[in-house]
């Protein structure tokens, strides 16, 4: 012996032949006053493709980068082939065999392609140059990995920013294989990529498997995890909760255990209210990603949209508005066809939007209140001049309805909180009257109270008679509000969940299950 094990300066002892390849036990992580791990736990045997699974987060991305080195962990251990470990820095991690594909992807958009997957690590001539040929040629042997489906223009020298977001997802995997790891993690790494570019990625990760390659595979399609997977992890709020293997389960087994207790419908269904004829009719509209949506939401219904992030949820409700128009299918308002080319026959037409998206689709920077609050009430009854006469007591009550918090209604908007943000520019929609409320998400970054006060609203508006639909990311709120819900999944409808399978169940069931 020549020290102890403590310091850390000694030589690594030599790998136990029969530990597994990740261990992690017991892991917390902080973020400040954040808990994102209260009791992180894997296990990846070698040679195996272990599936990572849980709602958004529960936190996988945590225990992934604590696993790579890019955080360190409040507490718990880590072993890596039976080594105790404790990485300060992702190259230490890669040093000791593990790369990590990350979710948020790292990329270097102005840098070329192979730039991008050798940087730091790129082939250098005898005189210490980088060895250009070569750095092509790599590039080219990995890019040749997933043959005709890496598609026009992905090659070593083109520059990343401009590759669709399907190649640039290719990029990142083939950095992570460049560096010929023994444990692999892929965080999300399909997201992007269409069914051919997936099914020639499994291929790899089924070949480097055969070669005792160990991979964690990360995904929200519980189709892919039973496809490929050979054990599965499943996580809920920060916590372990399960690991099983793939051949003793299903996929609603480790559905129930990814959301515990089965949260049910907050509210009465549309089942226990009279029916009323439809205001608002799509027919197999689409556009950009959507595809083929059909739908009919009636005065006083609460309609919500569900399913992951990003399925088209969002572009549907921009498509009814007319902001990302539809092109395909048809419309109906009162049983009558229409068509909403532009944001302004939307308004025309009695349809409002409110998006969460503050920034990018509701502030009118450096105006005041009042201008903001009259903004949609100027367009739809064609005035051309805020007079604020009659105006400011309307929509001063508008205002109070939803308890907006302002000292005067000629302050600057950014004078308040983004709660109270958000309720001026729902107040701006409703002082206009509409008939059909469409709502993008509306709770995005606001506080308990205000989201309280707002659904509380927005129930009374239905009960007044108007139609609403609904996106929120947030799957209790939606469950909460909705008379039905339409899961998304692929810029799909796939399912209708109303009555009985209103519940966390049938909706993660829906949203992590086959696209259409
Ligand atoms: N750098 C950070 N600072 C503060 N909080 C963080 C940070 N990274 C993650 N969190 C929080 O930790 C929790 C777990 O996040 P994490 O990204 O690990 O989830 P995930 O399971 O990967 O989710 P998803 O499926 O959405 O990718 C979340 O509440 C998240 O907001
Ligand atoms: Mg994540």
């Amino acid at each position: 012996m020549t020290g102890t094990p403590e310091t850390p300066a000694l030589p690594m002892p030599a790998p136990t032949p029969l530990g597994p390849a990740i261990e992690a036990r017991d892991i917390v992580k902080r973020f400040g006053a954040v808990q994102a791990l209260g009791n992180g736990r894997l296990t990846v045997g070698r040679g195996e493709i272990h599936a990572l699974l849980g709602a958004n987060g529960c936190g996988k991305s945590t225990l992934s980068k604590i696993i790579a080195g890019t955080h360190a962990a409040t507490a718990g251990s880590l072993l890596i082939e039976g080594r105790p470990v404790r990485f300060a820095t992702p190259r230490e991690a890669e040093a000791a065999g593990i790369a990590l594909f990350y979710q948020e992807l790292s990329l270097i958009p102005p840098l070329s392609v192979a730039a991008n997957i050798f940087l730091g690590r790129e082939p250098r001539t005898r005189a210490g140059f980088i060895d250009r040929t070569r750095l092509r040629a790599e590039t080219e042997a990995l890019i040749a990995l997933f043959g005709d489906t890496a598609g026009p223009g992905l090659t070593p020298d083109a520059l990343v920013a401009d590759l669709t977001p399907g190649q640039r997802q290719i990029v990142e995997i083939l950095k992570v294989l460049s560096k010929s790891p023994r444990i692999v993690i892929m965080d999300e790494a399909t997201a992007a990529l269409d069914a051919r570019q997936v099914a020639v990625f499994f291929d790899i990760l089924r070949a480097r498997r055969a070669a005792g390659v160990s991979t964690v595979f990360i995904s929200h399609r519980l189709d892919e995890v039973f496809a490929l997977c050979d054990r599965v992890t499943v996580m809920r709020n920060g916590e372990t909760v399960a690991d099983l293997c793939i051949a003793d389960t299903d996929q609603d087994s480790v559905v129930r255990l990814m959301i515990g207790d089965v949260r049910k419908a907050g509210r009465r269904t549309r089942a226990d209210r009279p029916a009323a004829a439809p205001l608002l009719q799509a027919d197999r509209v689409g556009g950009g990603r959507l595809r083929d949506i059909t739908l009919a939401v009636a005065p006083g219904e609460i309609l919500g949209l569900g399913g992951l992030q990003g399925q088209g949820q969002s572009a549907l409700l921009r498509g009814l508005f007319g902001a990302d128009p539809l092109t395909a299918g048809r419309l109906r308002l009162d049983g009558q066809p229409v068509r909403i080319r532009a944001p302004a026959d939307a308004v025309a037409r009695g349809i409002a939007y409110v998006s969460g998206d503050r920034v990018a689709d509701a502030v009118l920077a450096g105006r005041s209140i009042f201008e903001n609050l009259a903004a949609a009430v100027l367009v739809r009854e064609r005035r051309w001049r805020v007079g604020a006469g009659t105006l400011a007591p309307r929509l001063a009550g508008v205002a109070a309805s939803l308890k907006t918090k302002y000292a005067g209604l000629d302050d600057a908007i950014g004078t308040l909180s983004g709660g109270n943000q958000q309720k001026v520019f729902i107040a701006r929609w409703l002082a206009t009257g509409p008939r059909l409320l469409l709502l993008d998400d509306p709770t995005k970054g606001i506080d308990l109270g205000a989201k309280a006060d707002l659904f509380a609203l927005i129930r009374q508006l239905a009960d007044s008679g108007v139609a609403i639909i609904l996106y929120s990311s947030e799957e209790a709120e939606l469950l909460d509000q909705s008379d039905r819900i339409l899961v998304f999944n692929g810029g799909a409808v796939v399912t209708e969940l109303s009555g009985p399978t209103l519940d966390s169940f049938h909706l993660t069931r829906a949203a992590y299950g086959d696209a259409a």
